[in-house]
């Protein structure tokens, strides 16, 4: 039976002698992954675009690969890996628009994230092709129509609903790349106001995820935008020393981020049997990049791998950057994306962390409710 090939490791509070139970049918996780390149795992090595990761040295620390790039924006394991891997995931959610996301492959999950796309489907244009959150979500209901094949309607509903969890990290580039970009946006700019370009921006975002819960996603976990005035690119383009930050990018996701909040508790409130859990990546992001000595690194504001400019923070990532020496002390890898030594720290708070990082609870315990 197509189930019982799923690993899994039980790491409960409870499992204190931190023992593992193998094709246990308990504790069974499959992971969907929606959003952008912060969790894109290859799905745009499949169409022409300008938002591309699949070169050298991308993927560089990824072992799975043998240091080959995949299509993940950063030199390891994105967040999205790290949570699952720790969940009891066998592999890897597959790319959605991989030759191999068929058959059983999909039982494990699957990822949908795409570079440059956001919850607006204008979102990411400067790009030309990305996924956005509607498509995503389309693409999502031909997964579950292959699930109802694979196990049997109620098989798969029960599975989708009690065994799966639902990624969802999606938010940054309706700001870098929509509405804080001079040029292409300049006519939402004028006709929109930051407040009602957020409100906008959670209605689109709601019905997104209500799509989701219809088709029977019920533990969902959501990120919410990081410091996108922090990053490399952003401290190069403004000229900003070190420590500084630009201020309306972070103003704006701060806003966006608790008008996100409210929407999770309503979703929590009003969908019978669903968990939506946020994601503080922005306070996590946050420390890491203030404290960033106290973790261990050497620098949060110099990218890795990236060309031009104090902070490397310009061109993206390729064959002809300059890399650094010490990967594993760089918060960025590239101008926009966290280095895997960064995800890793992000990612253990969201499994283990406490309400401060991410409520009203962690990804331990939203797996392990039945
Ligand atoms: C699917 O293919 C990708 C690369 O094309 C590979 O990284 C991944 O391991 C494969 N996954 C499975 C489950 O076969
Ligand atoms: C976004 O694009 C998708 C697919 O092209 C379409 O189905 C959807 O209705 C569009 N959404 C909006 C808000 O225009
Ligand atoms: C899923 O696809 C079916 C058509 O195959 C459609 O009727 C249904 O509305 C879709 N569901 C969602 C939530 O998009």
């Amino acid at each position: 039976m197509a189930v019982a090939v799923i690993g899994l490791v039980i790491s409960s509070a409870a499992n204190v002698e931190g023992r593992s139970s193998r094709n246990s049918d308990e504790n069974l996780v499959a992971s969907f992954i929606f959003g952008d390149s912060l969790s894109d795992a290859g799905n745009n090595n499949y169409f022409s675009t300008l938002s591309k990761a699949d070169i050298p040295p991308n993927g560089i620390d990824f072992r799975a690969s043998g240091g080959n790039p995949t299509g993940r924006y950063t030199n390891g394991r994105t967040i999205g890996d790290i949570v699952g891997e720790e969940l009891g995931q066998p592999t890897f959610s597959v790319p959605f628009l991989a030759p191999n996301s068929t058959g059983k492959a999909i039982l494990y999950g699957v990822n949908y994230a795409s570079g440059g796309g956001g919850i607006m489907n204008a979102t990411g244009r400067i790009f030309v092709n990305r996924l956005g959150m509607d498509v995503q979500v389309d693409y999502f209901n031909i997964t579950r129509k292959q699930f109802d094949k694979l196990m049997g309607p109620s098989r798969a509903r029960e599975y989708l609903m009690k065994k799966s969890i639902f990624s969802i990290t999606v938010g940054s580039n309706d700001f870098l790349n929509n509405y804080l970009l001079p040029v292409l946006s300049i006519g939402a700019r004028i006709s929109e106001t930051p407040d009602a370009f957020i409100d906008d921006l959670i209605t689109h975002f709601r019905g997104q995820l209500i799509r989701l819960y219809q088709l029977d996603g019920r533990k969902f976990v959501v990120g919410n935008v990081g410091p996108i005035g922090c990053i490399p690119y952003q401290k190069t383009i403004n000229q900003l020393n070190e420590d500084e930050c630009v201020e309306l990018p972070n103003n704006m996701a701060r806003q966006y981020n608790a008008k996100l909040k409210d929407l999770l508790t309503q979703l929590n409130e009003n969908l019978p049997g669903s968990t939506f859990v946020y994601a503080n990546v922005y306070d996590l992001t946050m420390e890491l990049i203030t404290n960033y000595k106290q973790y261990g690194f050497k620098t949060a504001s110099k990218a890795c791998c990236g060309n031009g400019g104090r902070f490397a923070g310009i061109i993206p990532c390729g064959p002809t950057s300059s890399l650094c020496q010490e990967r594993g002390k760089h918060v960025f890898w590239d101008p926009y994306h966290p280095s895997e030594a960064a995800n890793l720290i992000i990612a253990k708070q969201l499994l283990d962390g406490n309400t401060k990082f991410i409520s009203p609870m962690n990804l331990r315990q939203l797996r392990n409710l039945s």
